[in-house]
């Protein structure tokens, strides 16, 4: 059997995990646990945050801090999160790292070789007092069609309507309220139709579902246009080289490359490469995503990596959407739950074994109906598998924790569970997790029937038969949990702890177990209330109230922490008057002052080079930090540092609005 690479959508780096993304990284979790489960081959699972582009940059400005420290802070709450709900990732990897930095060079650098690469002007929306060009979700205006007020520059939240962001009436940029203009700039375009015979004999295979062959199929009717892979600077990404110009590659090209920057870095940690991952015939690659990303998955995927002579993915396993109670997750339904706060209600088992009740390999949305939800996990999960468990191993530990052998009479009942394990295979291989399900729900209801026909509670004259009868239901109850443990691994985990035995492989279903002594019964699933549910709920719907609805960026605080007095103190500012000014060689942004400090000659280097000239610099009197450990910049002592104030686009000096002369305290 060939090697498997399995990856979900990677997450962008500026949202919780939420139950809508769960759908995705469970039902890859089933599968990967799954094929590890079944052995023969190597099975990886790769993941990473999506960190770059505009909203995380706007975002983590909005918040006073880097684009790295907003990354960072996800990372590990996501990290966290997809711990405790059990998907087990082989490596979960960012895309702001040297692996994908290298990768995404490597990749465009072939396309552009190869002649797919072509540059061209065009007009965008540009905000002169952020100095940046706007992306369409930060242009707010009228809609065109209805009027209504205070929507997005590409589509309408009342009406529905699509339109350019030049046809929005009265847009001004969402971050600081002015009215946007047209400016123009190049732009790097990769000419996807460069490769339409290969996204043509892609849709010939067997990669993709039948409904997303029919989208790929009207797309490529539409016909390829070209796709600007390009943004300009400020922006939070890599880039590209070659380009004389600040270019960023637009973060929809590095994000699906890092499956590679992850694979590559799970690989180089091992002393492998990533060719013998992405360029080996002998492995397969296994891409989970939602429908609302198949365009990019399918569309330009394919194209990027053909250009670039890496595998294209054996399979594309494309989801439908989360709905709660039949609709569309809602803040103020308080339907719209967050991992976290489903953690702090409710065992992530639950939600585990109720997705896989309804995920199927379809693009059809998956409803999470919560009174559904209580309902399956309290008849199904608690009243009958940890049932039948609980009643057989608690009447063996009774007897005396003995196994024994299987008498003739239970023997067809337990060929059939064997047997079955091969069909729950096929739809666990095939993602139909629900058609897996529902044979085990069979195989429980059979073999309660067994134990209330067989009465071991009235056999306890009869300790012989009343082990044989126990010895059938402890191996029924061994070949549910193993059929359930790609699902449910932690409930295996307790089985397997009980039963005594290592932990259990797809190929143990070939298998009984007797002549074995076992453990004492521990508790594997309590119900659920009621009132779990309604706590969610509330919690979900203040979660709610406290994150605007819209993702209208919001100018928040920085967020720095407050400091006693005597931390003001410690601050040292002074008055200077500079004396000479000079640039430093290779370095745009700095000047290279002497200042005279109260009789004393410093040395400072400051980062104003591109605001003020050396001579406009001479004569000024300026503050600055005075006790500030020196430092080298760019082989230069600095000794202090000077204040100026800086909004992104402008820089000035603070200074005393008189002249004063220098050296003096400033509080
Ligand atoms: N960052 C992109 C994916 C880049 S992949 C190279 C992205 N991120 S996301 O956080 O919005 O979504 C991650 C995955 O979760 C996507 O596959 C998306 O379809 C899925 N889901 C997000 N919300 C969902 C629901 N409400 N329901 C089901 N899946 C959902 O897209
Ligand atoms: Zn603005």
């Amino acid at each position: 059997m060939r090697d498997l690479v399995v990856t979900s959508a990677l997450p962008y780096a500026n949202g919780s995990i939420h139950l809508g993304h769960l759908v995705e990284y469970l039902m890859t979790d089933f599968f990967v646990r799954f094929q590890k489960m079944r052995g023969g081959r190597r099975v990886l699972y790769f993941c990473a945050d999506d960190t770059h582009g505009a909203p995380i940059m706007i975002r983590a400005r909005n918040e006073g801090i880097t684009p790295e420290a907003l990354v960072a802070r996800y990372h590990a709450e996501h990290t966290a999160d997809f711990a405790s709900f059990g998907v087990a990732f082989d490596d979960y990897h960012s895309t702001n790292s040297p692996e994908n930095r290298a990768v995404a060079e490597e990749i465009y650098l072939s396309l552009k070789r190869n002649g797919n690469i072509v540059s061209r002007e065009i007009e965008q929306t540009w905000c002169p007092k952020d100095a940046m060009f706007l992306p369409d979700r930060f242009v707010r205006g009228v809609c065109p069609k209805c009027g209504a007020d205070d929507q997005y520059g590409d589509s309408c939240d009342k009406c529905g309507a699509h339109y350019e962001p030049t046809s929005l009436k009265e847009p001004r940029c969402a971050l600081c309220g002015t009215a946007p203009e047209r400016k123009s700039s190049r732009h790097l375009f990769f000419r996807v139709a460069d490769y339409e015979t290969a996204l043509r004999a892609y849709m010939e295979t067997d990669a993709l579902q039948p409904e997303v062959k029919n989208f790929m199929a009207t797309w490529l009717k539409d016909g390829l246009k070209e796709w600007d892979i390009s943004r300009d600077g400020p922006y939070f990404g890599f880039r590209i080289p070659e380009e004389e110009e600040e270019k960023y590659f637009y973060v929809w090209l590095d994000a699906p490359i890092g499956y590679l920057g992850t694979a590559k870095h799970w690989a180089e940690a091992r002393g492998q490469t990533l060719d013998s991952l992405w360029r080996n015939e002998s492995v397969d690659i296994h891409h989970f995503i939602g429908k609302d990303i198949t365009y990019f998955h399918t569309l330009f995927w394919i194209p990027t990596l053909t250009g670039s002579n890496y595998r294209l993915p054996a399979r594309i396993h494309v989801h439908g959407f989360l709905t709660v109670n039949g609709e569309k997750m809602s803040k103020s339904k308080g339907t719209f739950i967050n991992a976290r706060d489903y953690l702090a209600h409710l065992e992530p088992e639950y939600l585990r074994y109720y997705y896989a009740t309804k995920i199927r390999n379809s693009v059809d949305d998956v409803d999470l109906s919560l009174d559904d939800f209580l309902h399956r996990v309290n008849a199904e999960l608690v009243n009958k598998i940890a049932n039948l468990g609980s009643r057989t191993i608690g009447m063996l530990n009774k007897l005396d924790n003995r196994l024994g052998r299987v008498a003739a009479a239970e023997g067809a009942m337990l060929d059939e569970m064997m047997a079955a394990g091969e069909e729950i295979a096929l739809h666990f291989d095939a993602c139909d997790f629900n058609l897996g399900v529902q044979r085990i729900a069979r195989l429980t209801d059979m073999a309660n029937e067994f134990i209330d026909a067989a009465k071991p509670w009235g056999l306890k004259d009869n300790p012989d038969r009343l082990r044989e009868v126990l010895t059938a239901g402890i191996n029924a109850f061994r070949l549910i949990t193993l059929y359930l443990k790609p699902v449910i691994p932690a409930f295996a985990a307790k089985v397997e702890a009980i039963l005594k035995i290592g932990p259990l492989a797809w190929n143990d279903h070939r298998s009984l177990l007797t002549d074995h002594d076992i453990g004492p019964f521990v508790r594997l699933a309590d119900r659920i209330e009621q009132k779990q549910l309604d706590a969610l709920m509330e919690a979900a719907r203040k979660a709610g109230e406290e994150t605007p609805t819209t993702a209208t960026p919001k100018k928040a605080e920085p967020s720095t922490p407050e400091i006693e007095f005597d931390d003001f103190a410690k601050v040292d500012l002074r008055t200077a008057t500079v004396k000479t000014a000079a640039r430093i060689e290779k370095a745009d942004k700095l000047l290279h002052l002497t200042i005279d400090v109260g009789g004393e000659e410093r040395s400072l280097v400051a980062g104003v080079a591109q605001h003020y000239t050396p001579e406009e610099m001479v004569g000024k009197t300026i503050v600055i930090v005075a006790n500030l450990k020196p430092r080298k910049l760019r082989g230069v002592t600095s000794q202090g540092m000077l204040l100026a104030v800086n909004d992104g686009t402008t820089l000035k000096l603070v200074t005393p609005e008189a002249n004063m002369p220098s050296g003096i305290r400033v509080s």
